[in-house]
């Protein structure tokens, strides 16, 4: 059956949930890879970037991560366990005037609403280190309180875009792409070129939020 095509807001298109055969769950070895090769840029990252007595110095010892995009499945949590263990590195190798104890780690699992929230939830590691909330919602817009969140992460992600163009499924458009997916015209250059300036907004709504949800300091 055809997809009815539309250009509103915040579109989604979850993965699918469960753990069957054909759910994101066993289908994203490829992602995990991914989140495997940059491990050690994000360790890097945090122990040069996060200045921890600063940044706790004025709240409590709760930590706050966020990964926008989660999905199903258990990429989510190796990307976490990382992070938590760079920021347990860099706490321990900075000075502990101030941070006298360990700390607490609470992570927010972000997805569009559709999500399998569910699967999310009851698979998470009976190990874990933190307290784990669902935040639904789209990353495009504004998730969180301001200055609450000490580390962003988002995998594989971002690169949905929040609406298929206008341009694109408007047929008296100098943009519209015919219901093809495949492009190679000066002609079609349009289409690209629609694509690429919704991009340009999504980004940049996705910056602005971050930057006002990031506790200053943070990553
Ligand atoms: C390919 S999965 C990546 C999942 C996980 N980060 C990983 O690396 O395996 C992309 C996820 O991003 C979510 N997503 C796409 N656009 C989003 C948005 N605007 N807000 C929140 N989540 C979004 C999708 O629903 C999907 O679950």
């Amino acid at each position: 059956m055809e997809r009815k095509r539309s250009n509103q807001s915040y579109e989604a298109f979850p993965m699918n949930g469960g753990d069957g055969q054909y759910s994101y769950a066993q289908n994203s070895n490829h992602q995990r890879t991914g989140a495997d090769t940059i491990k050690h840029i994000a360790k890097e990252v945090i122990l040069e970037i996060l200045d921890l007595e600063t940044l706790l110095q004025d709240s409590s010892k709760v930590f706050h991560i966020a990964d926008l995009g989660c999905s199903v499945g258990p990429n989510t949590f190796f990307t976490v366990q990382n992070i938590i263990d760079a920021v347990n590195l860099t706490f321990q190798s900075q000075t502990h005037s101030i941070i006298d104890s360990s700390l607490e780690f609470q992570v927010f699992f972000d997805d569009h609403v559709g999500n399998d929230f569910n699967s999310r939830l009851n698979s998470l590691p009976d190990d874990k280190q933190y307290h784990a909330t669902a935040m639904p919602g789209s990353f495009y817009g504004r998730l969180f309180p301001e200055s609450s969140i000490h580390i962003f992460n988002s995998s594989y992600a971002l690169h949905w875009l929040s609406n298929v163009p206008k341009e694109i499924v408007e047929k008296n458009s100098h943009a519209y792409d015919k219901g093809k997916i495949y492009f190679t015209s000066e002609v079609d250059k349009k289409v690209a070129e629609a694509y690429s300036a919704q991009f340009a907004r999504n980004i940049e709504s996705f910056l602005n939020f971050r930057a006002l949800e990031l506790v200053p300091g943070g990553v």
